[in-house]
């Protein structure tokens, strides 16, 4: 039997890295000052030059980079935040631990991203409830592409909303020349290591270009200091990116931007290839868009049989996501507008391997395989 192919390659990625990552995680353990380390502020101003942003404040992951912001404005009990019902768990999550509402908002069918006529439904359905204060939209960079922020920045600006972009999967992608992490009033990422760009263990990011935000969220990410480190001006968390994770992140910035255009060539292939095919539909990245390409994901009649297909022939598959959030266990109660796409696509979408070092033997297997099992 062939072998197996990666989902994701990190190892692959770690020996691209080399020495110099070796010397840099050496570096900071023998720096000593293994939490917040001079490696951290060096990153910070690294990954916000990068993405053209004022300020990054590094954090402990990304679910806690969403929550410090949303902390960080107040927001809280009687609050309502607009969040896809089509994305990981962790973006309704945070308004419910912030102690806010959720309002589940309908995804596009083709991008996978918030759909901003089912944003101004819900919009509509909390003004008329009466019973929640909208604060805040959450639209979700998912599966790498940025949202469309040309339709949804005016509509939360008219209505005095908050911008939050979950950019956890589509840090550095762009819209229009804009990088996603420097659009909105505010983004939160992930280093999760299976991003597109992870560490090796948790990590996050906000990035924002407000001073005082700025300022609120590095006293909250240290359990709310003061200007002495031992006063505590408001009820804050413990949440710090490790010296070592931001010593492998500088190194992994340094080769960010080329990786992209490889999961983009990767991207394409499988694009010309499946597009033939009627059984299979591709994603669709919008003009003036380039996605960072975290997912690669198909919609398919007949998800099972692709996925019993490809498992033959050792290539593994996911499914982001199973489930609309606004139909899980711990989310049902919340409000939501209506979402037909969320629940069609959970049902029919399958992710394969995507990674910058994907060969071009690997994605031909991949293609013959999805071609052979589509129908
Ligand atoms: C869309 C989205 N939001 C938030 C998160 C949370 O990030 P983390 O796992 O670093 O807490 C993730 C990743 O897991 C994600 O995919």
């Amino acid at each position: 039997m062939a072998d197996t192919i990666a989902f994701i390659d990190l190892q692959a990625q770690r020996r691209r890295l080399g020495a110099p990552l070796e010397a840099a995680i050496k570096e900071a353990v023998e720096g000593g000052q293994w939490i917040l380390g001079p490696q951290v502020a060096e990153f910070e101003k690294s990954i916000a030059q990068w993405a053209g942003v004022k300020h990054a404040v590094a954090c402990a992951n990304g679910t806690d980079a969403l929550l410090l912001i949303l902390r960080a404005w107040g927001i809280g009990p009687g609050d309502a935040v607009f969040v896809p019902a089509f994305t990981f768990a962790a973006s309704a999550e945070v308004v419910a631990l912030a102690g806010a509402s959720p309002v589940f908002v309908d995804v596009l069918p083709d991008t996978f991203n918030m759909d901003p006529a089912s944003l101004e439904t819900a919009i509509a359905l909390v003004k008329k409830d009466g019973a929640l204060k909208a604060k805040a939209v959450m639209p979700v960079d998912l599966f790498g592409q940025p949202a469309d922020y040309r339709a949804l920045e005016p509509i939360a600006s008219r209505e005095g909303l908050k911008l939050l972009c979950d950019t956890a999967q589509g840090f550095g992608g762009l819209l229009d020349d804009r990088r996603a992490g420097a659009i909105g009033d505010a983004a939160a990422t992930s280093f999760f290591p299976a991003k597109p760009l992870g560490c090796y263990g948790d990590g996050g990011a906000c990035f924002t270009n407000d001073d005082a935000l700025k300022d609120r969220l590095l006293s909250l990410r240290m359990h709310g200091q003061g200007s002495d480190r031992y006063e505590h001006v408001q009820i804050g968390m413990n949440s710090r990116l490790d010296t070592i994770q931001a010593a492998i992140l500088i190194e992994k910035l340094k080769i960010f931007s080329e990786e992209i255009e490889k999961r983009n060539a990767v991207a394409q292939r499988y694009n010309d290839a499946f597009a033939g095919s009627n059984r299979i539909k591709t994603p669709l990245v919008i003009e003036g868009a380039v996605s960072t390409w975290a997912q690669y994901t198909l919609q398919v009649a007949d998800r099972a049989k692709i996925q019993a297909g490809l498992k033959e022939k050792a290539i593994p598959t996911a499914v982001y996501y199973p489930i609309p959030l606004s139909r899980q266990p711990a989310y049902a109660a919340y409000p939501s507008a209506p979402v037909p796409v969320s629940e069609a696509l959970s049902g029919h979408v399958v992710s394969l391997p995507m990674h910058p070092y994907l060969s071009q033997t690997a994605q031909d297997r991949v293609i013959a395989a999805v071609l052979a099992n589509a129908g």
